[in-house]
Parts: C-alpha cells; structure tokens; sequence
C-alpha cells in the first residue's frame, strides 16, 4: 500500500511549485497524496515568513500536529512531520529545539534532498535539518513533472539581491539566481505535454530573470517568454512576480508582440511616496513607476494591473499616505493588495521607530476602500462583453466550468466538460464580489 502525505501550503506561488515538486520527490519514495492530515502516514507544511507571527502560529500548528502524532503512536502507528519553506529556513536548527517532534526541517533551497532525507528518518530513525544553500542547482536533480492542471507554475527565477528594508525574502530565499534557457524550455514543453494551456513564470523577481543560453550568452525575460511562447498549444504565459527596475523596453515591447502574453501584470509599487520609497529602499520614484506603467500601456492598452502596496511604514506620515491614494487613482488597479507594515526581525526598518496600531489600521481601511471600488469598477466594466476564458475545473454547480479571464478573473459558465483544458469565449452577463458569471459565445 502507498504511503500517504498531506502538505499543507502557505505562501506564495512559489511554495505552491515548490510543493508540487516536494510531492513528485515523495511519489518517488512510495507517498500519494492524501487530503487530512488524520489519514496521513506523512504531513509536510510548506511555510511562509513574510507576515507577523508567522513562526508563532506554525509552532501552534505544530502543537496539534504533535497530539495527532501522539494519539497515532499509542495506538501503534505513527505519523512523520516535516516543516519547508521560509521559516523553515529562518528558523532552522531553532525549531529542533523549540519543536523536537518536527522530523524533517527543509529549507527552499534543499528540497531537492527530501527523498534522502525522508530515507534516513525511515531506515535509521534519523531526524534532519537541511537548510543550506547548496552549490547544486536543485532543479537538476528534481524529478520530471508526471502531471499538470491546465494551468500550470514554472519556476524559472529564485532569490533576491534587492533588499527593500521590510522584507525577509533575501534572507530565507537567498541570491538571485535564473535557470538555464534549456532547462525552462525543457519544462514548459513537458507541462503542455501533459496538458498545460497556461504558464504562470514565476520568480521572486522574475523579470530580472537573467538565465543562460546554449550560446553561453545571457537570456533576457522578454526574450525568455518569446522563445516559451514557440510552445504550439501553449495558449497562454503569464509571470509574477515582478518589479518595476525590471521592466525592460524589450519586456514591453514583449507585451505587444506576443498574443500569448496576458494583459496582466502583478507589479507592486508598496507606496506612491518618494521618501517612504526610498527608506523602503525600492530604488525608484512613484513617477518611475507611472511612466513604466504608461509604456506597459502604450504597447498594450487593454492591460490590467494588480499591485502590493504597504501601509504605516516606519515614517509615513498622511502626505505620504496621501501620495499613495493619489498614485491609486492614477494607475487604476484591477485588483491591488494592500498590506500593514510588519517588522520582521532581521530587516532593516525593525529597528525604525514604529507607527501606532491605530494609524496603520485606519489608513488601510481606506486603503482598502479605494482598491475594492476600483476592483469592483473594472468587473464592471466587464459585463457585456466577449472575452477569453480559460476553463480550469469543474463548477461547484453540477454542468458549471469554472476558469479565468485574461485579467485572472474568475469565471463560471454552464458548458459541458469536454471543454474544459480549452479557452472558451465568453460572453459576461453579470459581476459578482469574487467572480464573473458569463455564458459560452
Ligand atoms: N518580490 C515581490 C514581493 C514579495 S513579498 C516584490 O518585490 O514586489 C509580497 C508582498 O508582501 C510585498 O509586495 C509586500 O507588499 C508585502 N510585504 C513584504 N514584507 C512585508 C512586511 N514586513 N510588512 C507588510 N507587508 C510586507
Ligand atoms: Fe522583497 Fe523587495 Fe526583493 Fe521583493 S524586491 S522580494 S519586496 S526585497
Ligand atoms: Fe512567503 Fe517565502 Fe514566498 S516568505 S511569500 S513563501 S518567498
């Protein structure tokens, strides 16, 4: 009988490739999938680190986890638990300590080493923690991909060299690093192989993707989504996440070339005011940014944004959050995030003098506010025409498909399941808080 596994993630898209890929490294080792913890021989939880008390609330969860494995151990079965991801990596050794029932410790970087890992917790009881930046690229020595959703991640891009002064992900995600041509080609091919019609690239800073070619040349990320885009069958690329430095004229003037490329771009700014960037350490100007976004839009004037922005950073006062509302209403989101600043121990703005509860609490409200109106605003704007549609799944109603707009809407139709793996036109008959209602055209 197959051993069982749950993983739990939490994160970014990242950990969520990064997840698939741990499952395909387990299959190898005899774990299927399975969809509680309560029938699980293994539980892996693949951790995020970028918000508050993230670290509190996976050892509570670790906590319960513990009581499963003790009532399975009286009974005479057991039950593993491994912990990935970034506070895996932040907390390393620590967690043995704090949690010495947790089996496995494995940072994001080392999980290419899970199956040997796992191998020694079977055969000799050995726990481990694995948390190193191994000079091994862990993406040679992960398996092939055995399946795919219609709409599939593609890590191509891992790390960080920017160190904006509130964010943990240099530390837990280590340098920036860009895979070879070959190997992202290679990939993609597989997943649309297996039934991919969309690629979502992915990258902590993924348009600074700067991998190898066979000519021992350097591939830019426009020229990286060209060369994906010669993929037959595959309909669609998108890429997250990405930051505005990078936003190359060859990448904009990718978006008006290639078809397959989404008029859709996660591209966070975190603040429209030019002293609070620049303590953010983001190394642009709020008009930096305006002016990529009109070049976006001059090569593409049907693209839709999405943003993060942070609220209540050390210093901010209300011209600076005013800057921000201003810049919002300038740029027009499709659907922006709206963070309160967290100090993350480690970071640089930790250690500023820290704004009131209070203030931060208000000004995301109105944050909020102004992105849910414009949000609401672009569905809108929507209803009544014809747009593509990926279909991804079946509806929660019996004879609905469920699938995205170009925008990353979601959308239902009522339609048969044959046409799902297929982009649909659909026209939108009407706007709901989450999603899109249309019928096929
Ligand atoms: N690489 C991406 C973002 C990674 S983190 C980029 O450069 O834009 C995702 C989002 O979390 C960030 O865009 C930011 O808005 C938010 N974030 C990161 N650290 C934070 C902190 N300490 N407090 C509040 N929000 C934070
Ligand atoms: Fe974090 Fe800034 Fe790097 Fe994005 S660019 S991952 S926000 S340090
Ligand atoms: Fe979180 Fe690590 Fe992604 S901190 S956002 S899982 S890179």
């Amino acid at each position: 009988m197959p051993k069982k596994l749950f993983i739990k993630t939490y994160g970014c898209q990242m950990n969520v490739y990064d997840s698939a890929r741990m499952a395909d490294v387990l299959a190898a080792k005899g774990y299927a999938a399975c969809d509680a913890p309560e029938d699980a021989d293994l539980v892996l939880i693949n951790t995020c680190h970028i918000r508050e008390k993230a670290a509190d609330k996976l050892y509570s969860e670790l906590g319960r986890l513990n009581a499963l494995q003790r009532f399975r151990r009286a009974m005479g079965q057991d039950l593993r638990i491994a912990v990935a991801g970034c506070v895996a990596q932040a907390e390393g050794e620590e967690m043995q300590r704090r949690a010495p029932f947790v089996d496995v410790v494995v940072g994001p970087q080392a999980y290419h080493r899970l199956g040997d890992l796992i191998d020694a917790l079977e055969k000799t009881n050995t726990k481990s923690v694995d948390t190193a930046f191994p000079s091994d690229s862990k993406f040679d020595a992960l398996p092939a991909h055995t399946s795919s959703e219609s709409s599939a991640f593609l890590t191509v891009q891992e790390g960080c060299d920017k160190f904006c002064t509130f964010c943990v992900v240099p530390y837990t995600r280590g340098a920036e690093y860009s895979r070879p041509l070959a190997d992202v080609q290679a990939e993609a091919e597989r997943l649309v192989e297996l039934g991919a019609r969309e690629i979502t690239l992915l990258g902590q800073n993924v348009n600074a993707y700067h991998g190898e070619r066979a000519d021992g040349g350097r591939c830019s990320f426009g020229e990286l989504v060209r060369r994906l885009a010669e993929i037959p069958s595959l309909r669609r690329i998108r890429y997250t996440t990405s930051h505005p430095l990078d936003m190359d004229a060859d990448l904009i003037r990718a978006h008006a070339e290639v078809p397959a490329l989404m008029p859709f771009i996660h591209l966070p700014v975190q603040s429209g005011s030019d002293r609070v960037l620049a303590a953010m350490n983001r190394r642009h100007s709020a008009d930096d940014y305006r002016r990529v976004v009109d070049a976006l839009r001059t090569a593409r004037p049907d693209l839709a944004l999405s943003g993060d922005f942070i609220v209540g950073f050390p210093g901010e006062d209300d011209d600076d959050f005013a800057a921000t509302l201003r810049l919002v209403e300038d740029v027009g989101y499709a659907n922006a995030y709206s963070f309160k600043y967290s100090p993350r121990a480690g970071t640089p703005a930790a250690e500023r003098a820290q704004l009131g509860d209070e203030v931060k609490d208000e000004r995301l409200a109105v944050l909020n506010a102004a992105l849910a109106a414009q949000r609401r605003r672009f569905d809108e704007a929507t209803v009544g025409r014809t747009i593509d549609v990926l279909l991804e799944r079946p509806g929660r109603m019996p004879g609905q498909l469920a699938g995205r707009s170009p925008y990353m809407q979601a959308v239902h139709v009522d339609g048969p399941e044959d046409r799902l793996g297929t982009v649909a036109a659909v026209t939108i008959v009407s706007a709901n808080p989450n999603s899109l209602t249309g019928r096929l055209a």
